[in-house]
């Protein structure tokens, strides 16, 4: 499967919604919060997976704004989750030389997990490889209505004027303001749809989506999505003639 990937053209940035841990749990007669423990483990292989090939950012959907109104148990679970998985993980995310981002309304985790965030973060800050994001309290609505908070207070304190607004403007005040947008979208579980997720980056992004469980996803299905992904005419709004003749020329 590997051998049929053209590491010339590689998505240069994946974004996955890890959908399924729950219905995982429920066929193996599980409760829910096994099913994110066996989640954590695709976690790692995927994360594995994408080094190997050189994908330079992976954005994992770990916790969305609206995941905060799931039972307490699972919240408590998924929180205490992010720290045992970052915790064993570090050493690992060091070896393969992985960088830890975070974005999302991170004022809003518990302070235990916003620690270990904050120092496994800080601990892989020099490191060169995959760029591993993960989006925590996170939604789109909430990232764009708070940078439009952010230019509004800049244009009523004379830094900004209504004029100067541009997509360029905006982007860099989303969280993801340091990243490139994303080439393809992977959704686990079986849905389609993209749940408040990345909603002004995915603008020109591919959309796969596989019904695979997110505990059962492996390097494999990984690599079909990016094969999948390579088949496809990226036009950017283009004709698919002027495409032909850009890389043409
Ligand atoms: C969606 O499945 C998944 C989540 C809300 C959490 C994702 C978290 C992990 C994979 C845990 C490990 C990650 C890190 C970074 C520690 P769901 O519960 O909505 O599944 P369902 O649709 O089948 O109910």
């Amino acid at each position: 499967m590997k051998e049929q990937i053209d590491l010339t053209r590689l998505p240069q940035h994946v974004a996955i919604i890890m959908d399924g841990n729950g219905r995982w749990a429920q066929q193996h007669g599980m409760e829910r919060y096994m099913g994110h423990q066996e989640g954590a483990v695709s976690v790692r292989k995927i994360v594995e997976a994408a080094g190997e090939i050189g994908v330079k950012y992976l954005t994992l959907y770990a916790f969305s704004t609206e995941n905060w109104n799931r039972p307490q148990t699972e919240v408590d679970a998924l929180m205490a989750l992010l720290i045992t998985t970052i915790q064993r993980e570090t050493p690992d995310l060091m070896s393969n030389n992985v960088r830890l981002h975070a974005i999302g309304d991170l004022s809003r985790l518990p302070k235990a997990s916003k620690d270990e965030l904050d120092w496994c973060i800080a601990t892989t800050a020099k490191n060169t490889g995959l760029n591993l994001v993960l989006a925590l309290s996170y939604s789109s609505r909430w990232e764009i209505t708070d940078a439009v908070k952010q230019i509004a207070a800049k244009i009523q304190n004379r830094e900004l004027n209504i004029h100067q607004i541009d997509e360029q403007i905006v982007s860099q005040h989303l969280t993801t303001r340091q990243l490139p947008d994303p080439d393809l979208l992977i959704r686990t579980g079986g849905e389609q749809r993209i749940s408040n997720y990345l909603l002004w980056q995915l603008a020109y992004a591919e959309l796969y989506f596989t019904p695979v469980y997110w505990p059962d996803f492996r390097e494999k299905h990984f690599f079909e999505a990016i094969i999948d992904y390579q088949n496809r005419e990226r036009r950017f709004g283009k004709t698919g003639e002027q495409i032909k003749n850009t890389i043409n020329n």
